[in-house]
């Protein structure tokens, strides 16, 4: 148990990516991942997370429009650092970037950006972003050499993968959870300590999230598979609002 005071209210950011995922299957307009974004507002979220993937395999160009068009809430626009991404988020301008790596291949976004070897593209590939407005973040691992590297880029936000802990959980490896959980709590400190905003996500589902949101220096929490599927059985806002339940009870 952490017994130190949270910084702040805890945010809860939905990502409607696999809303898009399951219209695409069809290749036709439904579900539409907008009136997800809206009603995921109504049941509380506090910011709506998209990833333009290079690939377009879920979110599109045009989701991207709408979003900024109809949220009320702040949009987190997800991209891999490529050029043709800069320019979309420059003529957007949404209230988040992050930047997060991208493989053809992967299923999902399987790793952190591995910021440290690549620090100087990326320190300059942000400026312009936050030139314009944008909170930069910045996907990476719970580690040390990836967190410096981006205190070191003035990034104003990392966001730690919280992948491998719940991957840890799900298959029952659960010292290796514990190691992970443990890893994600001194660099989310670490992290606070050098000015980072920090934020968390990947993976996370009701039964692990508790230990994420009680950590006090994590700020956000970005989550979309897990409610999606949800969503199927309860019903997108009584997910959503049960994340919430869990968040603030972990939080309390
Ligand atoms: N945060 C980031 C940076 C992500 O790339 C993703 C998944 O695309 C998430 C959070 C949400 O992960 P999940 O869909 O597994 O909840």
């Amino acid at each position: 148990m952490d017994v130190r005071e949270p910084l702040g209210r805890l945010r809860l950011g939905i990502n409607i990516d696999h809303v898009a995922t399951v219209r695409n299957a069809r290749g036709g307009n439904y579900p539409d991942p907008l009136r997800a974004a809206k009603l995921a507002e109504e049941a509380g979220a506090d910011g709506i997370t998209a990833h333009l993937r290079e690939d377009r395999r879920h979110i599109s160009d045009a989701d991207i429009d709408g979003l900024m068009e109809v949220l009320s809430v702040p949009l987190n626009f997800e991209m891999a650092a490529t050029e043709e991404m800069q320019k979309i988020a420059l003529r957007h301008k949404p209230h988040a970037v992050c930047i997060v790596p991208e493989k053809r291949e992967e299923k999902t976004t399987e790793g952190g950006l591995e910021l440290a070897r690549e620090e100087n593209r990326i320190a300059h590939f942000i400026a312009p972003l936050a030139d314009v407005g944008c909170r930069v973040s910045i996907f990476i691992a719970a580690d040390r050499r990836q967190i410096e590297a981006a205190a070191r880029i003035g990034a104003a936000v990392v966001e730690l993968h919280t992948g491998a802990y719940c991957d840890a959980h799900a298959e029952g490896r659960f010292e290796e959870r514990d190691a992970e959980l443990e890893r994600l709590r001194e660099m989310a400190a670490l992290a606070h300590e050098l000015g980072l905003e920090v934020h968390a996500g990947h993976g996370l589902t009701y039964d692990t999230v508790a230990p994420v949101a009680a950590f006090p220096e994590v700020m956000e929490l970005n989550i979309g598979h897990f409610l999606v599927g949800e969503a199927i059985f309860l019903g997108l806002g009584p997910a959503i609002a049960e994340m919430r339940r869990l968040m603030d009870a972990a939080r309390a």
